[in-house]
């Protein structure tokens, strides 16, 4: 199929285009660059050996957006351009409540206009909120109060209305849990502008030397040992859990969680890191992140019952490939 993938330079969309050029498809990106590099696309191209067409895009602007669907036949978009660093949608919610939203809704407005009815939309858990883990797709859902989280829930809200509107729109919603790693190239992962908000960019930089040493955010929460508990994925799963949910989309809206079912804690990917790369990772207890929750971690048989898909790679290859990727990244 040809997909149209927004964001596709970004950490996640350049691994789903990995994904869906080595499953045989076309891919055009469009992306505005703002939080990744156009270097990302030669990279991609190294990897898989495969022509991508790239447009420079404000995916707000509904006439650049026209014009990309006017040079091509698409089959299906994967939308995963957004701004998307929870503290700064705090800062600046406004920028993110236009952008997230404006973008969406221009996408799918010009998606019926060329009749487009394949969309895959990339959100997060993030909207299960204060939920109970594990977090299951029919729960209410109740994003945590940042305007970021808040953005995907009403995506999800505006593109299921469309859906149910139009029967012949498919709809897959996709929630991710924790994404880290790399492709085992090393030549594409995760390089955050300035100084990382996740814990997995911030661990590398430490194993580099960038930074001093990690600051654990919190170590008296009700979990295995006190810090933070999360569902981390390896990206090239998400990646194939893309391309599955693609490949299996029909009418309707479908929403699938995308993680492991297994919870991780900060000290035990730190560990795990260690381990894997023989590196020590220094670190001091500070206190909790506000707005951080203790644990979550996914119910993953949806997508494995209906889509067939289970995520293979364990924490110490995300951890390898995700310092693998640091090692050879230049500013
Ligand atoms: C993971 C754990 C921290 C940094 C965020 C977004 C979410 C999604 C994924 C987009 C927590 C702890 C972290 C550090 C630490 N993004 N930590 N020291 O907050 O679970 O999810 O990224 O969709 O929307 O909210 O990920 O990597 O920031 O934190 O101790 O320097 O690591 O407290 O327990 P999070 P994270």
């Amino acid at each position: 199929m040809n997909i149209l993938v927004t964001g596709g330079t970004g950490f996640i969309g350049s691994h789903i285009c990995v994904a869906l050029l080595d499953a045989g498809h076309q891919v055009v990106i469009a992306d505005n660059l703002r939080n990744s590099k156009s270097q990302t696309l030669d990279r991609i191209k190294v990897i898989t050996n495969k022509e991508i067409t790239f447009y420079e895009t404000d995916m707000t602007d509904e006439t650049a957006v026209d014009n990309i669907f006017s040079n091509h036949s698409f089959d299906g978009v994967i939308h995963f351009a957004g701004l998307k660093a929870v503290g700064e949608s705090v800062k600046i919610p406004l920028t993110y409540y236009y952008n997230n939203l404006v973008s969406t809704m221009v996408l799918a407005k010009v998606c019926q206009k060329y009749n487009v009815n394949r969309f895959v939309f990339s959100s997060s858990a993030t909207v299960y909120g204060d939920n109970e883990s594990p977090f299951k797709e029919t729960m209410e859902l109740l994003p945590r109060t940042n305007p970021y989280g808040e953005t995907k829930a009403m995506n999800e809200r505006i593109l299921t209305d469309i859906a149910r509107a139009n029967p012949d729109f498919s709809l897959s919603i996709l929630r991710y849990f924790n994404p880290i790693g790399a492709h085992e190239s090393g030549l594409i992962g995760e390089a955050p502008n300035g100084i990382p908000n996740n814990l997995m960019p911030y661990v590398t930089q430490v194993a580099k030397g960038k930074l001093e040493k990690l600051r654990v955010f919190g170590n008296n929460y009700p979990t295995v040992d006190g810090t933070g508990v999360r569902d981390y994925i390896h990206v090239m799963d998400l990646a194939e859990g893309h391309v599955a949910a693609l490949e299996n989309l029909t009418e309707g809206v479908h929403v699938y969680n995308l993680g492991t079912g297994r919870g991780t804690s900060v000290l035990e990917l730190v560990k795990a890191f260690e381990e894997a790369n023989h590196i020590e990772i220094p670190y001091e207890n500070v206190d909790p992140r506000p707005g951080d929750i203790a644990s979550c971690h996914a119910d993953v048989m949806k997508a494995k019952q209906q889509l067939g898909w289970t995520a293979k790679r364990d924490i110490i290859a995300m951890c390898r490939d995700a310092w693998r990727f640091e090692k050879n990244f230049k500013e």
